[in-house]
C-alpha cells in the first residue's frame, strides 16, 4: 500500500507519514527539503517534475494521495500562499489521479482549513480573477486573504471533483482543521498582526490540535472503514465552526 504526503517534513504531514508507517503503509514524502521528492511546489515546473518523479517511484499506481503542504497568512508574499495552498495542491490532485484509479481502495485527503469557510466561493477572488485587488485593498492581512480564498477554492475543487472521482472508484475527501500545534501556527502566533487574534480565541475544548489528532482522522478517512465516505469536509477544531457558524453546516 503507496501512499504520497506532501508537506511530509512538518507539523500535520510529519504526524500523517509516522500514522501511515504505523499502519504500515509506504510513504512517498512530497517536501521542499527532506523528504523522498524534493519539490517547491509554488512553482509550475517543480510541480510537474513532482508528479513524473511520484508516478516514476510508485511506477503508475498510488493506493492514497494525502496533500498537506501549504503556508499561513502570516508568508509575506500573499501569491505564493495561493500557489503553494491552491495550485500546488490542486496540480498534484489531478496528476496523481490516473495512479489513484491503478490503486486498491484508493483514496485522497486534502487538508483544507476551517478557514474555507471565512470567504465564500461567490465573493473568491481567485474565481472572480481579482487577487490583485483584494491583496491591495486589504493592506497589511493580504495573508488572510490569500489563505481563506485559496483554501476555500481548494475544498470547492475538492467537491467539484467528486462526481467523476467516484465513478473512477477514487474517494476524495478535505479535512478542515482549527488551530493545531505546529510550527505554521507559532509563526502566526509570532507574528505581531496575527499573534493577538489567534490568542485571543480558543476553542471551545479549550485547547489547540495536535498534529496527530489530525492524522488520526487522515487514517481513518484513507481505510477501508471509510468506504462510504466521499466529497466530504470534516472540520476537526475543537468546536470552534460550531460557535463560529452555529446555524450554517
Ligand atoms: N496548523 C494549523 O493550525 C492549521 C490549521 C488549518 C489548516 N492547516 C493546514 O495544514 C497543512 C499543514 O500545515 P502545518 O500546520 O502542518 O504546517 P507546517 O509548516 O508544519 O508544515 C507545512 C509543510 O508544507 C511544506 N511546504 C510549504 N511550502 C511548500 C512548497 N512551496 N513546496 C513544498 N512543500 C511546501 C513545508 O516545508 C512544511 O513541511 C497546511 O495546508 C495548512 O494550511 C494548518
Amino acid at each position: 500500500m503507496t501512499v504520497v504526503v506532501s508537506g511530509s517534513a512538518s507539523g500535520i504531514g510529519a504526524a500523517a507519514v509516522q500514522r501511515l508507517r504505523r499502519d504500515g503503509r509506504e510513504v512517498l514524502g512530497v517536501d521542499l527539503r527532506g523528504a523522498d521528492v524534493v519539490a517547491d511546489l509554488a512553482d509550475a515546473e517543480n510541480r510537474t517534475a513532482a508528479v513524473a518523479s511520484i508516478l516514476e517511484r510508485c511506477s503508475g499506481s498510488l493506493d492514497g494521495v494525502v496533500l498537506c503542504a501549504g503556508l499561513g497568512p502570516h508568508v509575506s508574499d500573499p501569491q505564493r500562499v495561493v500557489d503553494v495552498n491552491y495550485h500546488g495542491a490542486l496540480a498534484l490532485l489531478d496528476g496523481l489521479f490516473p495512479a489513484l484509479q491503478n490503486g486498491s481502495e484508493p483514496a485522497a485527503v486534502v487538508v483544507s482549513s476551517v478557514a474555507s469557510t471565512h470567504i465564500t466561493w461567490a465573493d473568491n477572488p481567485i474565481r472572480t480573477g481579482t487577487l490583485a485587488e483584494a491583496f491591495a485593498q486589504a493592506g497589511d492581512f493580504a495573508g488572510s486573504v490569500a489563505y481563506a480564498s485559496s483554501k476555500n477554492a481548494l475544498t470547492v475543487a475538492v467537491r467539484t471533483r467528486t462526481p467523476a472521482w467516484g465513478a473512477a472508484g477514487v474517494r476524495l475527501n478535505t479535512v478542515a482543521p482549527g488551530s493545531v500545534d505546529t510550527p505554521l501556527l507559532q509563526a502566526g502566533l509570532d507574528d505581531p498582526r496575527y499573534g493577538a487574534l489567534i490568542r485571543d480565541f480558543t476553542a471551545p475544548i479549550g485547547r489547540t490540535g495536535s498534529p496527530a489528532e489530525i492524522a488520526a482522522l487522515i487514517g481513518y478517512l484513507l481505510g477501508p472503514q471509510a468506504g462510504f465516505i466521499h466529497g466530504a469536509q470534516f472540520v476537526i477544531d475543537g468546536g470552534s465552526d460550531a460557535v463560529l457558524r452555529p446555524t450554517a453546516f
